[in-house]
């Protein structure tokens, strides 16, 4: 592999290494992030290997991935040996849904307005162990009631919390530090699913106590679809509920070594990468380290700063229109989402700005505005006019 990472392009509100971008504001990083050149030039060069060497393509890259594992254990606050690499956030619920040691009656705490992504795979793991999912609002943690609600229901008994990092929709950075010291409190665990989080709001999960998170590449991390990181605290149990052939200690030894090495007893790998089960998306994991290299080299506490310069610049300007606005005061994001005026349907001006080239989503009714470190400032006036023009 001769590739490495070059994120010396990368800067906060420049977006050259966007070439080809058509939507000059592209405002729609919590649903999948456009590749940069970094991420192309990275996805080209596992393509020319494996266009060239074929099956040595494989041993090639794998030094690559182990590089990732501790570029995104650096990134969240913690140790390699915790992260295993997964093809969707949703793979990293499920597995873990699959995989703790259960007992029936054990109750988990999802909330309300999430993702269905934190959601199905724990009422799937309920109906399989004879679990009890108890469902709480993900808008009260607006306040302090939403700690209250967790705390009463917490007392009554519970194994696991399901929480997001951000909510999708309303852009509500979640307390996740008073979630785990709650939950820790009351004998439960936490499971985080960070991909609204992670590359753009500082995460550590170690300060934070986090004991379980996901995360996917394609929104903040800007990698591609079908790769993603499951990180399990030291010392957490899981049961190898969804092992695979590359699951086992030297599982690949038969494969190099000559004959009788095909066995099937080999010890399970005893660390997360027991997850690990099967052949891994080589190409969106070499993506996804050149997007980290980038966010890296600008700083995730940089990148925080200018999205919320980016936020206080246009939000005004969606108030003024009619629009009310979801942001918190302090629990704060990537996302800023605002609620239509009365009589307005989002969809039509989401597909109106789209039009005249501003990129964003409408998730369950909101018009929902995501820029990333390359959007620049200079930007949002164009936006709000794009607005107006929609609206005649
Ligand atoms: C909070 C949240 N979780 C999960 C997902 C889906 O992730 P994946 O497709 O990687 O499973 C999304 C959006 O697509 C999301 O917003």
């Amino acid at each position: 592999m001769s590739w490495e990472p070059d994120p010396t392009g990368a800067r906060l509100g420049d977006r050259s290494l966007f070439v080809g971008l058509e939507p000059f504001a592209y405002v729609n990083h919590a649903a999948i992030s456009p590749m940069s050149g970094e991420v192309r030039r990275a996805l080209f060069a596992v393509m020319n290997t494996y266009s060239r060497d074929g099956l040595s393509a494989f041993l090639t890259w794998q030094p690559q991935r182990e590089r990732l594992r501790a570029r995104l254990a650096r990134l969240i606050g913690a140790d390699p040996s915790e992260l295993a690499l997964m093809p969707s956030t949703t793979r990293t619920v499920v597995d873990t849904a699959l995989s703790l040691p259960w007992k029936a009656g054990d109750r988990i705490i999802c909330l309300r307005g999430e993702f269905p992504t934190n959601v199905t795979p724990w009422q799937r793991a309920a109906d399989t162990f004879g679990l009890e999912v108890v469902m709480l609002d993900a808008d009260a943690f607006r306040t302090d009631a939403g700690l209250d609600a967790l705390r009463a229901e917490l007392a009554r008994g519970a194994r696991l919390v399901a929480v997001s990092a951000v909510q999708f929709q309303t852009g509500l950075a979640m307390p996740l530090g008073a979630i785990c010291e709650a939950a820790h409190a009351a004998g439960a665990e936490v499971f985080v699913d960070a991909i609204q989080a992670v590359g753009v709001v500082p995460i550590d999960v170690r300060a934070l106590g986090v004991d379980y998170l996901g995360c996917g590449s394609h929104k903040w991390l800007m990698g591609t679809e079908g790769a993603a990181f499951l990180y399990v605290r030291t010392g957490r149990e899981l049961v190898p509920r969804t092992a695979g052939w590359l699951s086992h200690e030297e599982g690949t030894r038969f494969l190099f070594e000559g004959e009788g090495h095909l066995r099937y007893d080999r010890p399970l790998k005893r660390d997360v990468s027991v997850l690990e089960s099967g052949a891994i998306n080589g190409l969106g994991f070499a993506a996804l380290e050149a997007s980290v290299a980038c966010i890296e080299a600008i700083g995730v506490e940089a990148i925080f700063e200018h999205v919320q310069r980016y936020h206080d610049a246009l939000e005004p300007g969606l108030l003024e229109r009619g629009f009310v606005s979801e942001r918190h005061a302090t629990q704060r994001s990537g996302i800023l989402s605002v609620r239509p005026p009365a009589g307005i349907e989002v969809g039509a001006i989401a597909r109106g700005l789209r039009e005249r080239g501003v990129a964003c989503t409408t998730p369950d009714g909101r018009l929902r505005f995501s820029p990333h470190w390359p959007n620049a400032l200079a930007e949002v006036p164009r936006v709000l006019a794009a607005l107006d023009d929609v609206r005649g």
